[in-house]
């Protein structure tokens, strides 16, 4: 049987870990060929042969998206390795929060950087490679519709307390999706938004003592939400859980299907049936 997705080329940030590595996993699972990238090498490698090991085919950009050289780097990698770019998952982030009157300037923009410039910099670089994509199959009679799926959150639809960062950036995303929707239609490209609610993963799971963290850019960034603020949640999720990975990974997988090819400028939200805080 052929696999939806035989042939594409995919490119999935933030992909060594949770939602990322699943959405890799998944669409490779489907035929694409996908680039893996992650801040951490070695989580990103292993995605690599786990896709390998499965058949697939996937090969690795490590880095940071927050740096500035990243873009052409990562789009580089597709057109230099596969010769090609059909999808693009801007999926890399975390959460740094804190209540406005004690958030510094660093911690606004670390989540600026990292959920909305960051994208903005891979959309601006994939643009002209779409484009001589898009006009050489218009020439040839032809017409591939590409795919770019953002990644936001519950947080940038109805704001969270002790996230104004993240939420200014993940409605920031929201905006971006709707305008690039109108910019590359022409281009045959969809541009669409996967708003989750609570996924559990390492983002949102709470250790034991709760002193979990991670080195991101240089800094250290505590991991885990509060223990009873989740449960809270997963009690007012129609569906009665926080979502997994391979759930999330499935919303991705929506905008990227021949399907879903006259859906664009939309923004889903993928929460276990929670329509707002
Ligand atoms: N888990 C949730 O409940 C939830 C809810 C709403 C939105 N989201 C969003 O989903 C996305 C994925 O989150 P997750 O839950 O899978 O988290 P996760 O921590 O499990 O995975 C995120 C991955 O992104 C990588 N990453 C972080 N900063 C990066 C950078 N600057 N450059 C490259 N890679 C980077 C991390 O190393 C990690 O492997 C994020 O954008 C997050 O904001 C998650």
């Amino acid at each position: 049987m052929t696999k939806k997705l035989e042939g594409k080329v995919a490119l999935v940030t933030g992909s060594g870990r949770g939602i990322g590595r699943a959405i890799a996993i998944k669409l490779a699972g489907e035929g694409a060929r996908v680039v893996i990238n992650d801040l951490d090498a070695g989580p990103a490698a292993e995605v690599v042969d786990a896709i390998r090991a499965a058949g697939g085919e996937a090969v690795a950009c490590a880095g940071s998206v927050a740096a500035p050289d990243f873009a052409e780097r990562f789009i580089g990698t597709a057109v230099e390795t596969y010769k090609g770019l059909d999808i693009i998952v801007n999926n890399a982030g975390y959460t740094w929060d804190n209540v406005i009157q004690k958030m510094t300037d660093e911690q606004w923009y670390a989540m600026i950087d990292v959920h909305l410039t960051a994208p903005f910099r891979i959309l601006r670089a994939a643009q002209p490679v779409i484009r001589g994509l898009a006009k050489a199959e218009a020439e040839a009679g032809q017409r591939k519709v590409r795919k770019v799926v953002n990644i936001s959150s519950m947080a940038g639809l109805f704001g969270n307390a002790g996230q104004a960062n993240y939420a200014t950036a993940k409605a920031g995303i929201v905006g971006m999706t709707m305008t690039l929707a109108k910019e590359w239609g022409r281009l045959n490209t969809t541009v669409n938004c996967v708003a989750y609610g609570y996924i559990k993963t390492r983002l949102t799971e709470a250790t034991a003592d709760g002193s979990a963290s991670a080195n991101i850019d240089g800094r250290e960034i505590k991991l885990g939400v509060n223990p009873d603020l989740m449960a809270m949640m997963e009690r007012a999720i129609p569906l009665g859980r926080g979502g997994t990975p391979d759930d999330a990974a499935g919303a991705v997988y929506l905008f990227c299907i021949p399907e879903s090819d006259y859906v664009s400028g939309q923004t889903l939200m993928c929460s276990g049936g929670l329509t707002g805080f």
